[in-house]
């Protein structure tokens, strides 16, 4: 794909797709991270004389206008942290975002109204992405986080300008090839988070491409059910017990050795401050429920995690939010930072849940790479295809 080196942007109107699809309070910003991830491009493409044009999406108001997704709160939290000007354009389309881009100037930022106002936008018809493509000269993607859409923002502007990937896309390609595309084994996987049924394209495809696969989270004891283990009152999905063997036989068939709790910390509820017990997970009560992995578990995480090159993680081994049951996570966290700072692991994380833990730990620093994408994260584990990648390969 053609990255920014390739583009000569002096003078050019250029369409910047970025991701601002972030958390909001009461029209206030509460996370920025998606913004910070934006900066160097935008930087980059200002410094360079580009006029810069920002598309992106917020919510999902299903091709209408509404006042609780506009993007113009996100102008002044942006112009802050860019330390310049950002204009703002109550439409992405028509006389209003033309007027606002006919008068920019060389290095000038304006961001347009969100794409989703417009029904088009999703549908990617031709006749919106024409109208988006009159606005610019060039479309440079930064959002990897939507690539997973194959919007008209997104896939369809780059069958009508000439298109790159910007600085953070980049990054972020080049970081999930090595993670699993072309990764140094041995190559080991982390998958938690409460639930199965979300994951199990990912499960699947894993279990093809790594070494060992660590199961964690709720979604453990589903795997833990299926074996026949009884796991009390713990988030179970109990008629996913079929999915779950054909994973656990497939991975043997394959040579990918799957990790599951030994010892996990029981409550009788999630609340901070519970008094826990921690047991062999076969000795659950049937009135307790498992929130986190234990400490022969967590034992046994690392000791993976030192003889393995990659690691790739998404989901969290317990119910972090709540303390006690942040253990296993936090130590995970702390031991593959450790790796990852002696240059002993190349380290990937991704997910909304991982990337809060990982910030708990206070080791986001620490990773190879740490992607804000959710749902594209996800398809990437999957091994599916992103079409706004895709696209920019053509
Ligand atoms: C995300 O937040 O995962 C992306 O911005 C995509 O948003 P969507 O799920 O509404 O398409």
């Amino acid at each position: 794909f053609r990255t920014l080196d390739d583009a000569d942007v002096t003078g050019k109107r250029v369409l910047l797709r970025v991701d601002f699809n972030l958390p909001m309070k009461d029209g206030r910003v509460t996370d920025a991270t998606r913004i910070d991830r934006a900066l160097p491009t935008i930087k980059e493409l200002s410094d360079k004389g580009a006029r810069v044009i920002l598309l992106a999406h917020f919510g999902r108001p299903k091709g209408k206008p509404n006042a609780e997704m506009t993007l113009a709160p996100i102008a002044p939290v942006l112009s802050e942290r860019l330390g310049r000007p950002v204009g703002f354009a109550d439409d992405c389309i028509g006389t209003v975002a033309a007027g606002i881009v006919e008068v920019l100037k060389d290095g000038d930022v304006v961001l347009l109204e969100n794409t989703r106002f417009h029904a088009g936008e999703e549908a990617n018809e031709a006749e919106f992405c024409e109208s988006l493509a009159s606005l610019g000269d060039l479309y440079v993607n930064d959002a990897f986080s939507a690539a997973h859409r194959a919007h008209a923002s997104t896939e369809g502007l780059a069958h009508h300008l000439p298109s790159y990937a910007g600085r953070t896309m980049q990054a972020e390609i080049e970081a999930l090839q090595k993670g699993l595309e072309s990764p140094e084994p041995p190559v080991l996987a982390i998958v938690g988070g409460s639930k199965v049924s979300t994951k199990i394209d990912v499960l699947t495809n894993l279990i093809d491409r790594v070494d060992i696969l660590v199961i964690g989270g709720g979604m453990a004891n589903t795997f833990l059910a299926a074996k026949g283990i009884d796991v009390g009152k713990s988030l179970c999905e109990h008629d996913l017990g079929d999915t779950a063997r054909s994973i656990m036989t497939r991975a043997e068939e394959k040579g990918c050795e799957i990790v599951l709790p030994v010892d996990v910390v029981l409550a009788r509820g999630l609340r901070s401050g519970a008094p826990t017990e921690t047991v062999p997970v076969e000795e659950t009560p049937e009135d307790m429920m498992i929130l986190d992995a234990g400490p022969k578990s967590l034992e046994m995480v690392k000791q993976r995690m030192d003889g393995a090159k990659t690691l790739v993680w998404n989901g969290p081994l317990g119910a972090f939010e709540t303390e006690p049951f942040d253990v296993a996570t936090m130590g995970a966290a702390h031991h593959a930072a450790e790796l990852s700072r002696a240059g002993r692991l190349v380290s990937i994380a991704g997910g909304g849940d991982t990337v809060a833990a990982l910030n708990q730990a206070g080791v986001s620093e620490d990773f190879t790479y740490i992607s804000t994408a959710g749902g594209a994260f996800l398809e990437w584990m999957e091994g599916k295809a992103l079409p706004g990648v895709e696209v920019l390969k053509e």
